[in-house]
């Protein structure tokens, strides 16, 4: 009698978990109706995400932005069902050596993802991500259109955005007006900053300790503007040698790019990883590079 009670008093748990956990939610719709930004993927991104498989990036990154303040802080807006509609298998992921990447489409622009697949040192030095320079040129590019779609509509707009920046960057480039384009995309606010720690020979060492760290890679040990990535790059990685480049730009206008990055190109924003104190030191190193 008493066991035939445990049983099923067990039994009425097991239901009721079922109910709540399984059968309540399948009556739910809203799970199953796709978000409405979201796009199916087209041919170039489905192909992305079968390399993306293929090459285990799920081993390392997860895509799904969990309900914590620590996720949305770095990640944004909590990941929703109706976000994966369209995807079998989800990749989820359950691991994060690297980063979560449900929403990191258009973030860095499509110049800055080729030059970190080629090898993740270039573009973050001390980075632990496995290079994928062995893919072919067309692998890459679907592996790139796949990455700038996660996040759905609001990426892609991101994605198209930078896209657009690139090719009038190098227009203008073309045409002799990078310059005036430059200008005119920092604030006036900015453009008149000056460095306030302008010649300190102790500023001067912690910039060229970081900017080994987080720039070389881009625009070479000596900031020729020659890093190993450049070759993959255009526009090209600014010349912090050339005496024309340096006595254009203004401590403020390099205050700005370092701080929000140059949309469009693999220039991305170090504001969030570098403080304030920080970047003017490096500008005060760039300061002693001219030849
Ligand atoms: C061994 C683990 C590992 C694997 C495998 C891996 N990554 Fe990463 N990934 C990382 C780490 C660690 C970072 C952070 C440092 C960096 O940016 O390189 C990162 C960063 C990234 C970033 C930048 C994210 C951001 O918000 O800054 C992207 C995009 C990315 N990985 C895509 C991929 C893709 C696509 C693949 C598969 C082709 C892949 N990763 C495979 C570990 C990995
Ligand atoms: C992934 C490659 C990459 C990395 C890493 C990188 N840069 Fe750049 N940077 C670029 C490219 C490309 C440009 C050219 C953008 C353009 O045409 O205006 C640029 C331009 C600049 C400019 C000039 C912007 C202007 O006003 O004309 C400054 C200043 C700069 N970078 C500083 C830095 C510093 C400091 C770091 C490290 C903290 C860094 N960059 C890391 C690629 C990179």
């Amino acid at each position: 009698m008493r066991a035939l009670t445990i049983a099923a008093g067990v039994a009425a748990l097991v239901g009721v978990a079922l109910l709540v956990t399984v059968l309540l939610p399948m009556g739910d719709s809203s799970l199953y109706e796709p978000s409405p930004e979201l796009k199916p993927l087209n041919e170039l991104q489905e192909r992305g995400r079968q390399i993306y498989i293929r090459e285990g990036c799920w081993y390392c990154h997860t895509q799904q932005v969990r309900n914590l303040s620590m996720d949305v802080r770095y990640y944004g807006r909590v990941s929703e069902p109706g976000e994966y509609a369209y995807l079998s298998p989800v990749l989820l992921g359950t691991e994060r050596t690297g980063p979560d990447l449900a929403r990191v489409g258009g973030v860095y622009s499509d110049d800055w993802h080729l030059a970190h697949f080629i090898n993740p040192r270039y573009t973050v030095p001390r980075s632990i991500m496995p290079s994928f320079s062995y893919l072919s040129q067309e692998e890459l590019e679907a592996l790139i259109a796949y990455v700038q779609s996660l996040g759905g509509a609001e990426a892609e707009r991101r994605a198209e955005m930078q896209r657009r920046m690139k090719r009038a960057m190098l227009e203008a480039q073309r045409l002799g007006k990078e310059e005036e384009m430059m200008q005119a995309m920092v604030p006036a606010s900015y453009r008149s900053l000056e460095n306030p720690l302008a010649g300190s020979a102790e500023a001067v060492l912690l910039g060229r300790k970081l900017f080994a760290e987080n720039c070389s890679g881009c625009h070479g040990s000596g900031g020729g503007g020659d890093g190993p990535a450049a070759k993959y790059l255009a526009p090209k990685p600014a010349n912090f040698t050339s005496a024309e480049f340096m006595s254009t730009a203004s401590d403020g206008r390099l205050y700005y790019s370092i701080l929000r990055g140059v949309p469009g190109t693999a220039m991305h924003p170090f504001g969030a990883k570098l403080t304030e104190r920080e970047v003017w030191s490096i500008i005060a190193y760039l300061r002693t590079l001219e030849e």
